[in-house]
């Protein structure tokens, strides 16, 4: 039985700790507000006094470990409950879920106790301090503690009480802790488990008692008999006796196991009775039969070798910081099954106990972290001994909560704190308190966070888990380590702002080579924070909130909006680690089951013939049951194929029912094959009409005319109508991604962007030539100079009847190898706005991340091309393209390439964007801004790891960039 507390507190906030006066729980005054629980008062409009700050690896204020700053700003939170009668007979506990960071609990005027570690609950015994009727709780929250040097994640900091508060009885003899381990022995299918219940109690009060356990089905059935074990004095012999501890075993039985793919879950009801006969307490736990074992250099569940297709996850709302409603966490979660997400790293502190309720329910492998990160300190605090308590105690804790949760398969022992004797007294307790589940400490195998140390402090660590390797790393360590642990990176493809390059190249390394088993993306959210500027709303970050010390948009750095809604990347990231796929072989097709677990028979196959990107023909192939780990070659019989045109066959695997997670005909995975090369650009028929008695500086034929000087084209027009806004620009730059280099931090310099800037790449001066050869053909040389060097292009504008065709060489020097792209930017006039390609799509594609681009033709507008990063930079790529059309209602232009083509179309010029730091500061240009590349360099993931590889460079050389430009009414 509980009582939630939820509303019906009073608040207040002071900006010091020393100004809270010693009566102030006790003390009747005036000055308070209303306020529900959870609540930070970080982000209460109300109390400006303190708001969030976010920094990433220092400290927000400048102290050394353990002093705290002056300004400590203190939350009093103040409440009346109301005790019934029948209560008063019982125990009487509060669940106080996660304060931010340290709490004093207070009770009718007496202090009962304080408590650290913020994202664990503590809990307090209230009896001997409550009455019947009406009683006074207070809380004393302190933003600042010793406790926040071992506190200091890469986040919000925030204060207040992010997680609920209730109140729950117990008679005075309860069930004070329930221990189950279940086992899978995949040999048998059969499933064991053993049970070990601590009854709490005053002194002996415990004797006598019962425990009974029942197991039942996932369908709620009661499977065997009620097992049960009374408590007897041995317990309590001296030298003998265990304590009030009853452990039970179930007998061995056939059952279907948890994972992932298929997380079955069994209940088990576990009663306390009285010697009397009388059931005292009674609760569910859900059970999951499951082995996680790892040897050869593999993590296994139920015998299977698994792959981690994990993100880390911190707890985030844009609107109440990190306060989390189970509806949004499920939300987090349901979205991470759509898009094939296997496994959640909670960096990097536990969660709230909902969240490990949900993952077992949906299937998630959960890597639960103990909330332990020294950053700023990391060098010191794993290894001074005054720390070791508190290191201690919160990994036990952590178990201790969480150890009945199937969904964790391995325990964190924090993040960026150097290794030391404190990592290792809790390493040392959990092993021995819950051998069934590996370590996982990726400070282990860091040497103090510079060094790499991958085959070291085998003790420290079961699993080799280093942040941001390079594909090259990887393979590297699997082809020479001998090292037997599996390696799984807690960390990589930094997801910050358009990221997330080479996500194939990671997953080939992963599925090729023996000892590799994925890793978990950093990470989930973008942390910003709804905010409004001029009237706009916008995502806040670091710096937002006038902080004196902060790391701007680098808390913006995931897969999805803080609102949840998908970047590219994620799709990507989806596509990559799809668990079924299909390639060609010859004449037929080859289906690979990649899931861990379960065969291909829950799957509609179905696919679809497009010929030049529209559909012609579709059919369903009989299901296949291939099972994990295997092949199957097939057929597809496609009749009646147009001769002409390009064939792309698309296959695609949907859910033939709804799970607790997706809806029935959810595609999990796809391929697309080209079955034959386009067709080759139209060769170029002479131009029918004679264009000798042109006027000077005028190009025309049919309802197109060109005028130009001696250094550019000045205008084109078709049927009387002016297309262009500007001449062509040659185009080098493009606005800065957070993986060019952070744009609002110093020392970027050794980045992409750094170079750039210093090259001048963004302030080229150009010299135009342009010659006509008096027929139709106009050659333009331009020289584009910049500190750096000198970048020069021929480019050749050749008139086609309604057609105009564009070929521009590029060359590149050594000195400034390595650029942003070498395209062409056409202004068009505005009116623009209707778009069509037949290419990648339908989100942006680049280079590094074009995996996911489905290869048909899409429609859309130039206005939903714009991708509202956070912090405005290049985005709306697309690759592949056959052709793209623009459109203003009157005119339509197309453009065809050779499929090797790739543009993006704009409201927004890239100058615009390159300097705005806000997406409230953009102003939507009329124009639409068409721009053309022959090549743009990858997103890669270089604003926290490694750059894209080099292929995906735009290095020194020649580049051609030829396509049409096609004019219609
Ligand atoms: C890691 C760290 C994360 C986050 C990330 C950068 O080193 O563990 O907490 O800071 O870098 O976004
Ligand atoms: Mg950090």
């Amino acid at each position: 039985m509980m009582i939630q507390l939820i509303d019906g507190w009073r608040f207040q906030l002071k900006s010091h700790a020393s100004d809270v006066p010693s009566d102030w729980h006790t003390k009747e005054t005036k000055d308070w507000s209303e306020v529900n629980l959870p609540h930070l008062w970080t982000m209460d409009d109300r109390f400006d006094e303190d708001s969030p700050i976010y920094t990433n690896v220092v400290m927000p204020f400048r102290h050394e470990p353990p002093e705290l700053p002056q300004k400590n700003p203190t939350g009093l939170y103040r409440r009346t409950i109301n005790i019934p009668n029948h209560w008063t007979q019982d125990r009487i506990v509060i669940h106080i879920g996660g304060v931010e960071s340290f709490f004093f609990l207070y009770c009718n005027g007496q202090q009962v106790g304080y408590a650290k570690d913020s994202k664990l609950p503590s809990e307090f015994d209230l009896t001997n301090y409550l009455n019947e009727g009406a009683n006074e709780l207070a809380l004393r929250v302190l933003k600042f503690s010793d406790a926040s040097y071992i506190e200091d994640q890469d986040h919000w900091w925030h204060g207040g009480v992010h997680r609920h508060v209730y109140l729950y009885k117990t008679p005075s003899v309860f069930l004070q802790d329930v221990f189950i381990s279940p086992d899978f022995e995949t040999l048998t299918s059969s499933g064991r488990l053993a049970a070990k219940i601590r009854i709490g109690g005053r002194d002996r009060s415990s004797l006598a008692h019962t425990i009974e356990v029942q197991l039942r089905s996932p369908k709620g059935l009661k499977l065997g008999k009620p097992v049960r074990k009374t408590l007897k004095k041995d317990q309590f012999s001296y030298v003998t006796g265990k304590g009030p501890i009853v452990e039970l075993t179930l007998p061995k039985r056939k059952v279907k196991p948890w994972s992932a793919e298929n997380p079955t879950l069994y209940q088990l009801n576990v009663s306390l009775i009285n010697d009397s006969g009388q059931y005292l307490e009674s609760f569910d736990f859900n059970v999951g039969f499951r082995r996680v074992e790892i040897n050869n250099r593999e993590l296994k569940v139920n015998g299977a070798t698994i792959l981690i297709r994990g993100v880390n996850r911190h707890d985030h709302n844009p609107d109440s910081g990190r306060v989390l409603s189970r509806a949004q966490m499920r939300e987090d979660l349901l979205q991470m099954k759509r898009h094939n997400i296997n496994a959640v790293r909670t960096s990097h502190y536990p969660n709230d106990d909902a969240f490990y309720d949900l993952c077992d329910e949906l299937g998630l492998y959960v890597v639960d972290e103990a909330n332990i990160e020294a950053h700023h300190h990391y060098a010191r605090l794993g290894d001074e001994p005054v720390w070791a308590n508190q290191f201690l105690t919160r990994g036990q804790r952590m178990v201790e909560r969480d150890k009945n949760h199937p969904s964790i398969i391995m325990w964190s022992m924090g993040n960026e704190t150097g290794f030391g004797a404190n990592h290792m007294a809790m390493t040392g307790w959990i092993r021995q308190y819950d051998p069934s589940r590996p370590i996982h400490n990726e400070n282990a195998i860091c040497e103090q966070g510079v060094g790499r140390m991958w085959d070291d402090n085998v003790h420290g660590t079961d699993v080799i888990c280093p942040m941001y390797p390079s594909v090259e790393d990887i393979i590297e360590h699997a082809k020479h380590s001998d090292d037997p642990r599996p390696l799984i990176m807690c960390e990589f493809a930094h997801a910050m702002g358009n990221s997330c390059g080479n996500l194939k190249e990671y997953w080939d390394a992963i599925e090729t080579w023996h000892g590799l088993q994925g890793g978990f993306i950093w990470e989930w959210k973008d942390h910003g924070i709804r905010a409004e500027a001029n009237g706009i709303e916008y995502w806040a970050y670091g710096g937002d909130f006038g902080e004196e010390r902060h790391d701007l948009n680098f808390v913006c750095d995931g897969l999805c909006w803080p609102d949840g809604t998908p970047h590219s990347s994620l799709i990507e990231y989806k596509k990559v680690i799809q668990p079924i796929s299909v390639t060609r072989i010859g004449n037929h097709y080859r289906v690979t089951n990649k899931h861990d677990h379960i065969d291909l028979s829950g799957y509609s196959v179905d696919w679809v013939l497009l010929v030049d990107g529209e559909l012609k023909q579709k059919g369903r192939l009989p299901s296949f049951s291939t099972p994990p780990g295997h092949y199957e070659d097939f057929t597809i019989a496609v009749d009646k194929v147009p001769k002409h045109g390009e064939k792309v066959l698309r296959v695609e695997f949907s859910l033939k029912k709804a799970t607790s997670w997706a809806n029935r005909g959810h595609i999990v995975a796809w391929d697309q094959f080209v079955l034959n090369s386009g067709p080759h650009p139209r060769k170029r028929k002479p131009i029918v009409k004679a264009l000798n008695e042109q006027a000077a500086g005028q190009l025309n034929s049919d309802d197109l005319t060109i005028t130009f000087d001696s250094s550019s084209i000045n205008s084109i027009t078709f049927a009387g109508y002016n297309i262009i806004a500007a001449p062509p620009l040659l185009n080098f730059w493009r606005a800065p991604i957070d993986n060019d280099g952070i744009k609002g931090w110093s020392g970027q310099d050794h980045k992409a962007l750094g170079r750039w800037l210093r090259y001048g790449i963004d302030r080229l001066q150009w010299q135009h030539e342009l010659e006509f050869d008096g027929q139709r053909k106009l050659v333009q040389r331009s020289r584009g100079k910049c500190q750096g060097g000198l970048l020069e292009t021929i480019s050749t504008y050749e008139l086609d009847l309604n057609q105009l065709i564009v070929d521009h060489e590029f060359t590149v020097p050594l000195e400034l190898t390595d650029l942003p792209r070498v395209g062409v930017r056409w202004q068009l006039e505005p009116g623009f706005e209707e778009l069509a390609w037949y290419g990648l799509g339908p989100h942006e594609t680049y280079e590094d991340r074009k995996t996911s681009g489905v290869l048909q033709i899409h429609q859309s507008t130039v206005t939903e091309q714009y991708v509202p990063y956070i912090l405005p930079q290049e985005h709306g790529n697309l690759s592949e393209l056959r052709w793209l059309s623009v459109n203003d209602g009157r005119t339509s232009l197309k453009v065809s390439g050779n499929g090797r083509l790739q543009g993006s179309v704009s409201h927004y010029s890239q100058e615009t964007l390159t300097e705005a730091f806000h997406t409230y500061e953009l102003s939507l240009s009329p124009y639409t801004w068409l721009c053309l590349d022959s090549m743009q360099r990858g997103v890669g993931g270089a604003s926290c790891g490694p750059d894209t590889l080099d292929k995906y460079r735009v290095r020194h050389g020649k580049y051609r960039l030829s396509y049409g430009m096609e004019f219609t009414s």
